[in-house]
């Protein structure tokens, strides 16, 4: 009897025990999980944490902007080596542009894997795989993939493939590539339309298009711009596709074609245009007033250049291998206060490279007032008096100061 009630007591007791560290085990899961899933970033809003959510709808959650509107929106250009990359994450930039090529490509050694990497660059010490992986689980930037080879989509987008069925790409996903021959273009350089747009539909229909033209900008000729014809061929090709669609457009030579994008722009509530700027070149801030009053904020992006921080060796090289083998005159477009804090001998080797070469000089009024942009000027007019101008610009702060006034 005793030790029938012994064993039976010992019963009870086994079973509240094992209740019990059940119960304390289920308790700490829930809590693991609970605190785990507040500590991980990552988006909130399943609506908009989602590789097809529209970009400003996905940065307004995140609390990055406060209203619909393209402007607001910052880009990191080129963050493609892991020190860009690393540079990019660690700034406060909203969206990270990358530029995917295939290692190796058209030599001996092509591998077929995506890495990050503008051409004529075929080697990078950053795969796309790298790139993803540490993007993605670091930040809540959003994604901007460019593809100047068409060899290097479908492996990118298997890629991409991937980590969204695994649940990574919680985030807007742009593809961008230029699918249509543009303006002041004589040969086809531009991906093949149709089999880009075939292999997004067939691997990675999630992501917003930015299909665009290939485009040489001719300063001496403002008209030769964007036609109907090319504006028209583009619809042809995105108009039924089912994604979001934003066209980059390369903003100096939006103004005398923008009959045009506005009609595109009232093709469909899908499209958007993204305006884009190459580093020798300025937009004006009338330009741009001009395109927000003709369509609504949420419908342009502003995908432009800030002003940086002093003119360094490579910022140099690059300018004077854009201008490389034009024959027509080049515009350098330099901002006062970086020209100020750069070596002697800025001036006279951009104005070396060319005999057409000319170079503005820019004050923007965020840094300096006039009276410290006066020595810049008169030493940059002193290499050559007659190439030398003078503007004083600055667009986004400008134009957002006058949208604040009106
Ligand atoms: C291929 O790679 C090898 C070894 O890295 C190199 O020596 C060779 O020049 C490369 N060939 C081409 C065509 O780039
Ligand atoms: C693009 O590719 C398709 C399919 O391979 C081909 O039929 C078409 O001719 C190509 N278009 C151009 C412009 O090369
Ligand atoms: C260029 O276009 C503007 C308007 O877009 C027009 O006023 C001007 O006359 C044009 N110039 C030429 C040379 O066609
Ligand atoms: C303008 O800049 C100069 C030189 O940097 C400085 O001496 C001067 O006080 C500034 N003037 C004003 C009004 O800020």
């Amino acid at each position: 009897m005793a030790s029938k009630e012994c064993s039976n007591n010992w019963k009870k007791w086994a079973i509240v025990s094992i209740t019990l560290v059940l119960l304390v085990s289920v308790i700490g899961l829930v809590l693991f999980f609970a605190l785990w899933k507040v500590t991980q970033p990552g988006c909130k809003e399943d609506a908009v944490c989602r590789p097809d959510a529209d970009m400003l709808d996905y940065l307004l959650s995140l609390g990055q902007i406060n209203q619909r509107d393209g402007l607001l929106v910052t880009w990191y250009h080129a963050a493609n080596s892991q020190k860009e990359m690393n540079a990019a994450l660690n700034s406060d930039i909203m969206v990270l542009e990358a530029d995917v090529n295939v290692e190796g490509l058209n030599t001996a050694n092509e591998t077929g894997v995506p890495i990050m990497a503008h051409p004529p660059a075929i080697y990078s010490d950053n795969t796309l795989q790298q790139w993803l992986e540490t993007v993605l689980a670091s930040s809540q930037k959003g994604i901007k993939l460019d593809f100047k080879s068409l060899k290097a989509v479908r492996p990118s987008l298997d890629l991409l493939r991937r980590l969204t069925d695994d649940g990574k790409v919680r985030r807007p996903v742009w593809i961008n590539a230029d699918i249509l021959r543009g303006p002041n273009i004589l040969t086809s350089i531009e991906l093949n339309a149709t089999q880009f747009l075939a292999l997004v539909q067939e691997k990675y229909p999630e992501a917003t298009l930015s299909p665009g033209w290939t485009t040489l900008y001719l300063p001496m000729f403002p008209n030769s711009t964007y036609t109907r014809a090319m504006v028209e061929e583009m619809q042809g090709l995105v108009g039924a596709l089912p994604q979001r669609v934003t066209f980059p457009v390369r903003a100096v030579m939006v103004r005398a074609a923008w009959p045009y994008f506005s009609w595109l722009l009232g093709q469909s509530d899908r499209y958007s245009l993204t305006l884009w700027q190459s580093i020798s070149e300025t937009v004006s801030v009338d330009d741009l007033l001009y395109f927000r009053d003709n369509c609504a904020t949420h419908q342009i992006y502003y995908d432009l250049f800030e002003p940086v921080l002093g003119y360094g060796e490579q910022l140099l090289t690059d300018m004077l291998a854009l201008c490389q083998g034009l024959w027509q005159p080049v515009s350098f477009q330099l901002q006062a206060e970086p020209l100020g804090q750069s070596t002697d001998g800025v001036v006279a080797r951009l104005l070396a490279a060319s005999p057409r070469a000319t170079v503005t000089v820019e004050h923007s009024t965020a840094g300096g007032n006039y009276t410290s942009v006066q020595k810049v000027l008169l030493a940059a007019r002193a290499v050559d008096r007659t190439r030398v101008y003078y503007r004083s610009q600055s667009y986004r702060r400008d134009l957002l100061a006058d949208i604040g006034r009106n």
